[in-house]
């Protein structure tokens, strides 16, 4: 049964009563590494995954042709090594919060070989993304990760698949369960691994905590997961929770409301004001409706590079704080937090001496019920909290979120 069929009032009072998450399981590591092919820029990559979030989800219908679950076409790429049969077989999987399915099988010398816990279910998977597809066997088999077993995990063994980067084997797809929903001929959801890993009393919790670190370095390992609960040692003080929007099609992935608020003392302009959108691992900038988006660069003096497609000013004088509202929090994301790294400008097509910010335009005008993504870029500055179990989102404050590391 889906949480979604659940009365919002009820699921408001439930998340009161049971505040935030604890310990889960041992931190899983997350990998980093940019992933820009030629010819493409981080900004319409980040554009092309929002305008196919929009119309992929399914629970209203798609639209425009959406296919069936998001692009995966990312520019930044968080992987974590996953096991899965008995001995396990180690996988690179991408982290993605914006689908659902696990499948493996994307690096054709890293075949998936059935073991003693492998069971072939006789069904075909098959994934359409936004820039590339997947074709595979479906099987049950036990997934490992962060110290956890999970048996009888639904997964997908490939067959054929394109359009992904050669390095990673796949995808450990942790978003909304409805997203599964058209992936096999029998249109039946499948269980994601957290899912089963709550259902079969693996973790303690619905939730999954994760920490970015702002990046340093072309390829680092910045990032952890935590499975089963939150890792409190990555953030300060307590997490603040809101409920999943029920706003379509934010609602579809992992959505909340928020109000984005730029400028500072008597001087601020609302940018959107309690809007649905989505919190993404698969995204890289943070990104803001067409209208929003105009009203930012108008405020900034900020003019859009060609080469990076992203927004460069000379001086960062007229920026100023934007301020996120979400739930009764407000968080800060300060002048330093809305910079691209600057260490990283020449792999993405930018130069060493430029600034360059990480505020993109998701594409689209605001209104349409997915008008903001908090990216990676956000996520880097702020722990994410994601309660499926209580269907809510929590965010906290980290060492990063002042930081001035760039
Ligand atoms: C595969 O696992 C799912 C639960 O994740 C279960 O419902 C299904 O019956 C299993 N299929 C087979 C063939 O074991
Ligand atoms: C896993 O599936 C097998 C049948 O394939 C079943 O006997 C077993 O009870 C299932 N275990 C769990 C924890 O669901
Ligand atoms: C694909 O898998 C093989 C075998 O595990 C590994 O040696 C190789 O590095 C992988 N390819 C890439 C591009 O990561
Ligand atoms: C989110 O905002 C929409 C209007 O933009 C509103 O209808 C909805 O009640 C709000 N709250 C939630 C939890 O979706
Ligand atoms: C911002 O917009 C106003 C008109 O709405 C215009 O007069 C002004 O020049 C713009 N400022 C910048 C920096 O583009
Ligand atoms: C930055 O300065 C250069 C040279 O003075 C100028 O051509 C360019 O338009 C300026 N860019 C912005 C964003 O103000
Ligand atoms: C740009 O900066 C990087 C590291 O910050 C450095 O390795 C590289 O040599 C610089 N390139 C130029 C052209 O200055």
């Amino acid at each position: 049964m889906l949480l979604r069929t659940l009365a919002l009032s009820a699921l408001a009072s439930l998340a009161a009563a049971r505040p935030a998450a604890r310990a889960g399981s041992p931190p899983v590591q997350l990998a980093r590494r940019l992933n820009i092919p030629a010819g493409q820029t981080l900004p319409a990559i980040d554009r092309a995954r929002a305008q196919a979030l929009k119309a992929a989800a399914p629970s209203h219908g798609k639209k425009n042709g959406g296919t069936a679950v998001p692009a995966t076409n990312t520019a930044v790429l968080y992987t974590a090594e996953v096991g899965i049969g008995e001995p396990p077989q180690t996988f690179t999987l991408i982290v993605d919060t914006g689908s659902s399915n696990t499948w493996i099988g994307a690096n054709t010398s890293n075949p998936y070989v059935p073991t003693d816990t492998s069971v072939g279910t006789n069904d075909i998977m098959f994934i359409e993304y936004g820039s590339g597809f997947f074709i595979g066997l479906e099987y049950n088999d036990t997934v490992s990760l962060g110290g956890i077993s999970i048996v009888n995990q639904t997964i997908g063994a490939a067959q054929w698949s394109g359009g992904f980067a050669a390095s990673v084997d796949g995808i450990l797809g942790l978003g909304n369960t409805i997203l599964t929903t058209e992936t096999l001929p029998s249109g039946q959801s499948i269980p994601t691994v957290l899912d089963n890993a709550w259902s079969q009393h693996a973790i303690s919790e619905d939730v999954i905590g994760i920490a970015f670190a702002p990046p340093d370095s072309y390829s680092d390992t910045n990032g952890e997961l935590t499975f089963g609960g939150v890792d409190s040692s990555k953030f300060k003080g307590d997490l603040s929770f809101v409920p999943f929007t029920t706003t379509y099609p934010a609602m579809d992935y992992v959505g909340i409301n928020q109000s984005v608020t730029f400028g500072d003392g008597a001087h601020k302009t609302p940018l959107l004001s309690n809007v649905a959108g989505i919190v993404d691992t698969g995204t890289t900038l943070f990104l803001l409706a067409s209208d929003a988006f105009a009203v930012y660069q108008n405020l900034t003096g900020a003019v859009i590079d060609d080469a990076t497609g992203l927004l460069t000013v000379n001086s960062t004088d007229s920026l100023k704080s934007l301020f996120i509202d979400i739930g009764d929090t407000t968080f800060e994301f300060t002048k330093d937090a809305q910079l691209w790294p600057r260490s990283l400008n020449t792999y993405i097509g930018g130069k060493n001496e430029s600034t360059y910010l990480i505020v993109g335009d998701a594409g689209s005008p605001s209104g349409e019920g997915l008008d903001f993504i908090n990216g990676f870029a956000f996520l880097e500055r702020f722990y994410f909290a994601y309660d499926k179990g209580n269907s809510q989102v929590g965010f906290a404050t980290t060492p990063f979120t002042t930081s001035k590391a760039n």
